[in-house]
């Protein structure tokens, strides 16, 4: 996707320096596009647990080549060990996102085919690229299969623009390019569609009003930022014709784990019969869990990312107390729509319904026996 008309991924390898990671630093956007620069496995784990990267997908790509820096640095008499070592830092930085420790085991999975320490470099270093690729890929056939649902709201409402509304950020940021939810989105603003996207701000770090509303802007996109308890009001009014968000993990039976508020659209949006969709590449998909409410890790945060707010105060970018300051903050990441919930899944092999039969007519290779 393109920042100030030149085309980026979040994440990549830097030109004449294959040890070093560049990502951009999410923490300062939308007011400041900064490029960092990750050297060290320690440093990746910093990255993604204090979210300068962020979003299941990206968190999956960053782990990748976390890995890679990690087979890089490894001492030759203890490679496997600290391979292992790294894999347990990388994987304990953010629990709710499935793609970090899928990537981890493709990872030491591949690095263990190969024998020497520089196939084991290579490995990993070509494993890194293709789980980054892959994310893109799957993420562009998302936005080829999710816009034949705008596409038709679209021929209903006679080419009036569709609203679509999305709760946090799963756009091209939360992965390589594209994103999840905004990828038919962009699909279909690419294919002439009128669409206007409600963009929840998603306290408390406002990834919705920070990161989604800046891409959709980057785009192009028609878009406005509305506060989170808002879209109820919205559906019962008719503004809103459906809703795409992202997941950070969806079980076999299709309960989606999202960032938190997700659960509260999706209950109105059933109250209102409005489809209520949720858009992932396959890396997202936990296939050992069964029930998301029950099992699903749920990552608990920091009270001060409630207590405080970041914007902009004559150009600086500064951080103030919103609550007293005694008082105590409580802050889940994260929460889980039950499947019922869910119109329907958007993957890269199609959109199928959230339960079981739906998925694994998608995905047969993960029937058990
Ligand atoms: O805590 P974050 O910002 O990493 O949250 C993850 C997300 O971006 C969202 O939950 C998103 O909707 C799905 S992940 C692409």
């Amino acid at each position: 996707m393109n920042v100030n008309g030149k085309h980026y991924r979040t994440i990549w390898l830097k030109e004449n320096d294959a040890s070093t990671v560049q990502i951009i630093d999410q923490r300062w956007l939308p007011h400041q596009f900064v490029v960092e620069d990750l050297c060290t496995v320690q440093e990746v784990a910093a990255a993604i647990k204090e979210m300068h990267v962020r979003g299941a997908g990206l968190i999956g790509a960053t782990a990748g080549f976390g890995m890679y820096l990690a087979a890089l640095h490894a001492p030759e008499d203890d490679f496997a060990r600290y391979l292992l070592e790294s894999a347990e830092i990388l994987k304990a930085t953010r629990p709710t996102a499935v793609n970090l420790a899928y990537a981890c085991h493709r990872q030491i999975d591949a690095i263990a085919q190969v024998d020497t320490r520089a196939e084991k470099i290579a490995t990993a270093r070509e494993m890194a690229q293709r789980i980054t690729d892959e994310d893109a890929e799957f993420c562009r056939r998302v936005g080829e299969n999710g816009l034949a649902t705008i596409q038709a709201i679209s021929e209903q409402k006679n080419g009036a623009p569709v609203n679509i509304l999305t709760h946090c950020n799963a756009g091209w940021l939360a992965f390589v390019d594209y994103g999840s939810a905004t990828a038919p989105i962009y699909a279909a603003h690419d294919a002439g569609i009128p669409v206007h996207v409600w963009v929840d701000e998603t306290r408390p770090r406002n990834q919705g009003a920070r990161l989604t509303a800046w891409e959709l802007g980057q785009h192009g996109v028609p878009h406005t930022v509305i506060a989170d308890n808002v879209g109820g009001h919205l559906m019962q009014h008719g503004e809103v014709d459906l809703c795409i968000v992202g997941t950070d993990r969806t079980t076999r039976t299709g309960d989606v784990g999202n960032k938190i508020g997700t659960y509260l659209k999706a209950l109105a949006a059933n109250d209102n019969g409005v489809p209520f969709y949720v858009a992932l590449p396959s890396s997202t998909f936990d296939w050992e869990m069964r029930d998301g409410v029950r099992e699903m890790p749920i990552e608990e945060r920091g009270g001060d990312e409630v207590k405080r707010i970041q914007g902009l105060k004559d150009g600086e970018i500064t951080t103030v107390l919103l609550t007293p300051a005694d008082s105590p903050a409580k802050n889940f990441g994260f929460d889980v729509t039950p499947a019922r919930l869910v119109t329907g899944l958007i993957t890269e092999r199609g959109v199928c319904a959230a339960n079981e039969e739906g998925i694994l007519g998608l995905y047969p290779e993960q029937r058990k026996n």
